[in-house]
């Protein structure tokens, strides 16, 4: 991969209540570090904008991040050079309208939390996309995988989408392993056995790559 500029998010965003708590989800940023960390050593020039505190090799450039909006920012500022992005990263779809200044405490009762939307950030980089980039989103579902998965990928314009079934075992969140599907925009359907997420961050990059040689 070498000469090409790949950019991976990993994590799960936080979306602050108050000073001390937040709004997150369980990813562990394993399966986007692999992704970097593959990418990597086939040669790729790799920014990795991450939530997470892992240590990752010398030479990828790490952008790290807490929030939904931060996240976009990262990506919207570093993908425009960017030949493939691949947004691993678990984004909160909601945030808190309001965070408060000061700890919220316990003997005011229990809070009222009103949310909002947070950007989608795949939605923003598809409408920025330069000609030629590969954009990857992830799918994470609890059913409905292939059908979920390819609206997702209509929906968000992207060049192929990762499917996970995070209800299965090993699969997803938190696990050293996972299991997915790869699908194309042009119905191309890949399935990757359940195996170490480097060895699926593999898989990945070398459906990536196929896509890119395809005329
Ligand atoms: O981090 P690990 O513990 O290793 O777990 C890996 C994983 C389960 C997090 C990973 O394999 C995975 O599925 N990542 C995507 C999780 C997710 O947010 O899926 P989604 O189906 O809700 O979102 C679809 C796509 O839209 C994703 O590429 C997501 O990054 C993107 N998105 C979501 C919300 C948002 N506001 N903006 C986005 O761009």
């Amino acid at each position: 991969m070498s000469g090409l500029r790949v950019l991976v998010t990993a994590g799960g965003t936080r979306e602050p209540i108050d000073p001390v708590r937040f709004i997150g989800n369980r990813s562990s940023g394993k399966q986007g570090h692999a992704l970097a960390e593959e990418a990597h050593e086939r040669g790729a020039k790799v920014t990795l904008v991450t939530t997470t505190e892992r240590l990752v090799s010398a030479g990828i450039d790490v952008v790290g991040v807490e929030t939904a909006a931060e996240m976009e920012k990262a990506v919207l500022d570093q993908g425009g050079s960017a030949d493939v992005i691949i947004m691993a990263a678990a984004v909160a779809d909601f945030r808190p309208q309001a965070v408060a200044p000061e700890k919220l405490k316990k003997a005011e009762g229990v809070p009222r939390l009103v949310l909002e939307p947070t950007p989608d950030i795949l939605t923003s980089l598809a409408a920025v996309k330069p000609q030629g980039q590969t954009l990857v989103g992830f799918a994470a579902e609890t059913n409905g995988l292939h059908a979920n998965a390819r609206q997702k990928l209509v929906k968000k314009s992207l060049d192929l989408v990762v499917a996970n079934d995070v209800s299965s075992s090993g699969v997803g969140f938190e696990h050293d392993t996972n299991e997915v599907v790869i699908i194309t925009a042009s119905g191309i359907k890949k399935d990757v056995a359940l195996a170490d997420k480097r060895a699926v961050a593999s898989a990945i990059l070398d459906a990536v790559l196929f896509h890119r040689s395809q005329p």
